[in-house]
């Protein structure tokens, strides 16, 4: 069954529920605590608070999404076989109009009826001092005939909050057979979970349901990992291409590449340029480790442009526009991040070959001279069985930012900045006022601009 085969049935599935289905937001969300969209729920935050009513906003109270998201916290894992940094999840959701008992019998419906997958176990929350066990979802699971059903704690089996504060609650997840990690996982959003982390009540339950589209194509193309279901092969098969390198000793860069570029390719499309800083970095550190490994295979230089013409023609055709709109553009970023880091790259790993072991200095040195991301020199020390002193690396970054700070406030007239967001910085609250308001009309002029010349209209960095 082909993912585009699966988004059909997925989307008529819940549409004859009665769900609303509502575009992918971007991968940065307009949450500031988080650097990036993980969850299909994070665009429908306010409706689970009743700070908005999707009833007048998507004239439903079910909505279903499938949504881009990028996780980092395992960007070192990605290499082995399940591992990815950029995903779509396939979620439903519901804001007051259904509860449990709808939202595991849709699940149910949906693996068993539309994928012809068979449920091996469920877990749900077994409870704790605060919050009473979830034997309403046992019930229904009896009652749709599973009876392996797994009771798990708070680390398991409770969601939330994404970011700083936010809807959470319990949560049941889906294993199918022959596939080792749960499938589908179903929150039910009863709680808001409150900035000191103590929970209150939601007065209207909410369901948010998401299940990793990648994962699910692997059970149901009954393969054995996310590289060869249709999301990867073409990309694969284009990293091989003519090469006749050992495919099977050089797996992890295959897929460091594939995934990368992936990830990277979706960022510069939403709008994220290489940089230092929070995404501009992940961004970097993904495109130079990718360019690193493809290095290592002896890629030649037209891999970009093929890598970004399988996925906007032979992947993603017609489901996300933004890759083919804006198709030379993102070319252009990762073509100009790979001259960039080329510069450095063969003498940095020149320097790198004759460490025995990399003192703190050293590896500060790969990194500012040589423009290696600190993670990147870690792999390749890993790689090599040397040691890094990572301690004494973090202590030479941080006196190099306090030397820029010192000149920072050398240019603010010698006084303490009361606001330094890399951006936007001032000394005195009369200058906060000040910057503010420019900020606000960067923003303006921004939107002027994009809404006469188009969305290709895009800011690459400010000091204000
Ligand atoms: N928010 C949950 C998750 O991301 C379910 O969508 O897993």
């Amino acid at each position: 069954m082909k993912h585009t085969e699966i988004r059909e049935k997925f989307i008529n599935f819940f549409k004859e529920k009665g769900h609303v289905p509502v575009p992918s937001s971007s991968l940065l969300p307009t949450d500031p605590s988080v650097l990036f969209t993980t969850a299909g729920m994070q665009q429908f935050k306010p409706y689970y608070t009743g700070e908005a009513d999707s009833l007048k906003d998507l004239g439903s109270k079910n909505t279903i999404s499938i949504q881009k998201c990028i996780r980092t916290s395992d960007i070192d894992e990605v290499g082995d076989e399940s591992h990815l940094t950029f995903f779509e999840m396939l979620g439903s959701f519901s804001f007051g109009g259904y509860g449990k008992e709808d939202a595991i019998k849709y699940a149910h419906e949906f693996l068993t009826k539309e994928l012809g997958l068979e449920i091996d176990y469920v877990t749900i929350f077994k409870g704790n001092d605060e919050i009473p066990r979830d034997t309403e979802s046992e019930k229904v699971w009896n009652s749709l005939g599973v009876d392996d059903v797994r009771e798990l704690g708070r680390e398991d089996n409770f969601w939330g909050p994404t970011g700083d504060e936010g809807p959470c609650g319990p949560t049941t997840e889906i294993f199918v057979k022959n596939f080792k990690s749960e499938i589908w996982n179903l929150v039910f959003n009863q709680y808001y979970c409150q900035k000191d982390k103590s929970l209150r009540e939601l007065d209207v339950k909410g369901i948010d349901t998401g299940m990793g589209f990648e994962r699910l194509s692997v059970a149901a193309q009954n393969k054995s990992n996310v590289y060869e279901t249709d999301f990867f092969q073409p990309i694969i098969l284009e990293i091989r291409g003519k090469n006749l390198y050992d495919f099977a000793q050089n797996s992890s860069s295959e897929r460091i590449i594939a995934d990368h570029l992936r990830s990277a390719i979706f960022l510069i499309a939403d709008g994220v340029r290489p940089s230092n800083v929070e995404q501009g970095y992940i961004l970097r550190r993904l495109l130079r480790r990718a360019i690193r490994h493809a290095k290592l295979l002896n890629q030649p230089e037209d891999l970009y442009q093929r890598v970004m013409h399988v996925l906007e023609h032979d992947i993603y055709t017609g489901i996300y526009p933004e890759l083919k709109e804006r198709s030379s553009e993102i070319l252009e970023v990762i073509v100009a991040e790979k001259e960039k880091f080329a510069k450095t790259l063969d003498r940095g790993l020149r320097e790198f070959e004759k460490l025995k072991l990399i003192s703190g200095r050293q590896a500060f040195n790969l990194y500012t001279t040589y423009g290696f991301p600190v993670e990147l020199i870690e792999e390749m020390a890993k790689e090599k069985g040397i040691a890094i002193d990572l301690a004494d690396f973090e202590k030479e970054l941080e006196a190099h930012k306090a030397k820029s700070r010192a000149g920072a406030e050398k240019k603010f007239g010698g006084h303490g900045l009361v606001l330094d967001t890399g951006e936007l910085k001032a000394a005195t609250e009369e200058e906060v006022k000040v910057v503010t308001r420019l900020h606000t009309a960067t923003h303006l002029l921004h939107a002027a601009l994009r809404k006469i010349l188009g969305e290709e209209v895009k800011q690459a960095g400010s000091d204000i």
